[in-house]
């Protein structure tokens, strides 16, 4: 069975598609919808955002994604709303549209489209409303105007109420099923449980799993690669879950980082910092925490922090599940311990304790949207004033994200003082000999590494330690 949507209410049946065709490439060049654009189709600057809404009990939840890096198969029993859909039968501008007309929000205009979208699905309460102007738009660039007049545009608008009776009705008729496919030879499988989905791996145990696509998109856009078999799982709802408990956060690998954001702030508002940073919201909105591990990116946001919390992996296949330290996950640089037929299913992250000393720190040359030169995490026990315990990671100093070793020798058994954390500082040195690339050379990032406790043992002096906090 083939790839089924909803574009502005009206059903779209595709019974055979390229599994690795892009929503943006069908859009301009099969539906000829070309307001929708490409600038840089890696999941950059936000010209080809599209609002994709699915069902979430009896409504519909839009989030805007990027068509650049989604392949057909992802909008599979979705809906759709391109810039095209917003105007009116009259041909009327719609309020964001207006609005940024008058006010000058727009020159060249080729950004145009993807903010127009952004800002509509903050209006109409679409994934990530709930934030700030700015944080919505950090996924769209513009290279002419300036964001004051879009900023100004944006917090402008009032909320729109939308009928969605008829786009539930017609997601409900295509909604639910999986999908599968065979194009030029290669299989491509949407499977609706974990079962089959560990089914489907012990056959085709060299299928390519994707989640989200903010990697593997690029690997196809940029790469020009053949994925060969396919495997679809962001739809895949026992991977989607959000266990809150009293003990731990458990999510599933599927979850959405948009989705996971809220759990992750309420078990650290320093998790929740760093899940504001990765990527722009179209990003968070596919890309999933289980992608960010299994792909064993040494720059990698999650990995770091979420080591320094002390999480768990399980990993599942045909004959079972098994738990792991997520640190014992990265092997070396391009290789992690999943055996063939293996998927990552979920990822355990303890609360931490009471009292716990916990900071993750993201450097990265932007501030919004920018993948990390070093990114630390840092959570110590304190008992009577002496570290009791100590878990240091970092990502963006090795060829994976790593425990520091001697820096927490270093500091556990020590008083909880600015000489400890100076000690703790000097000791990254042996933990790492960090590459120099463009995001940072060797000796910044070992000198940031340890700036890092410096900054911790500042926060808890009180001195505002955050950029945002810092006033001229
Ligand atoms: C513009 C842009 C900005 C970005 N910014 C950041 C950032 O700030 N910080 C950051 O850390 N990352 C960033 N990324 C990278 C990327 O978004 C993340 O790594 C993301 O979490 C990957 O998840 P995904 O679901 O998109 O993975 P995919 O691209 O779908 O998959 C990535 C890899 O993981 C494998 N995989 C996926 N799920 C599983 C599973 N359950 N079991 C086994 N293997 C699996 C896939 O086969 C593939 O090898 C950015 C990417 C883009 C395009
Ligand atoms: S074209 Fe730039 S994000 Fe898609
Ligand atoms: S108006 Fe030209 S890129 Fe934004």
């Amino acid at each position: 069975m083939g790839v089924r949507f909803l574009l502005d209410g009206q059903r779209v049946d595709l019974p055979e598609v390229d599994p690795t065709a892009t929503l943006l490439d069908h859009l301009r060049y099969t539906l000829r919808r070309t307001g929708t654009k490409e600038g840089c189709a890696e999941g950059d600057c936000g010209a080809c955002t599209v609002l994709v809404g699915a069902l979430e009990g009896e409504a519909v939840a839009w989030r805007a994604v990027n068509a650049c890096i989604q392949f057909l198969p992802m909008v599979n029993g979705k809906a759709l709303m391109t810039v095209e859909s917003l105007k009116d039968a009259g041909g009327a501008l719609c309020p964001v549209q207006e609005v940024m007309a008058a006010n000058g929000s727009s020159q060249c205009g080729f950004c145009t489209p993807g903010f127009v979208m952004s800002l509509h699905g903050r209006s109409i309460g679409a994934r990530g409303c709930d934030l700030p102007v700015a944080d919505v738009i950090a996924g769209n660039l513009c290279r002419c105007t300036g964001y004051g007049p879009i900023l100004e545009a944006g917090e402008g608008l009032a909320p729109a109420a939308r009928d969605e009776a008829a786009v539930i009705a017609g997601l409900q008729a295509i909604a639910g099923e999986g999908a599968s496919g065979t194009w030029q030879g290669r299989r491509w499988f949407s499977p609706r449980t974990a079962q089959e989905l560990a089914a489907l791996l012990a056959e085709h145990p060299e299928a390519r799993l994707v989640a989200g696509a903010t990697d593997v998109g690029l690997w196809v856009t940029k790469g020009l690669r053949d994925l060969g078999a396919v495997i679809f799982i962001a739809d895949i709802a026992d991977l989607a879950r959000i266990e809150e408990g009293e003990a731990a956060l458990t999510l599933g690998a599927a979850v959405r980082y948009a989705d996971a954001h809220a759990a992750m702030a309420r078990l650290h508002p320093e998790l929740g910092e760093l899940v504001r940073r990765i990527g722009g919201l179209q990003v968070r909105n596919a890309a999933t925490v289980g992608g960010n591990i299994a792909n064993g990116s040494p720059i990698g946001d999650g990995p770091p922090a979420l080591i320094a919390l002390g999480a768990e992996l399980t990993l599942r296949s045909i004959d079972g599940r098994r738990t792991m330290p997520l640190e014992d996950y990265f092997l070396a640089y391009g290789r992690q311990d999943r055996r063939a037929g293996e998927f990552v299913e979920s990822i355990r992250i303890p609360r931490p304790a009471a009292g716990a000393v916990v900071h993750i720190a993201k450097l990265s040359r932007r501030f919004d949207s920018d993948i990390s030169a070093v990114c630390g995490a840092f959570a110590l026990t304190i008992a009577q004033g002496t570290i009791t315990a100590a878990r240091v990671a970092f990502g963006g100093m090795a060829a994976t994200p790593k425990r520091a070793a001697a820096c927490e020798a270093a500091l556990v058994g020590r008083r909880f003082d600015e000489a400890t954390l100076a000690a703790a500082a000097e000791a990254l040195k042996s933990d790492f000999a960090p590459l120099s690339d463009v995001r940072g050379s060797a000796a910044y990032r070992l000198e940031a590494a340890a700036n890092l406790l410096r900054r911790l043992w500042l926060r808890e002096q009180g001195t505002a330690i955050s950029v945002l906090e810092v006033e001229a």
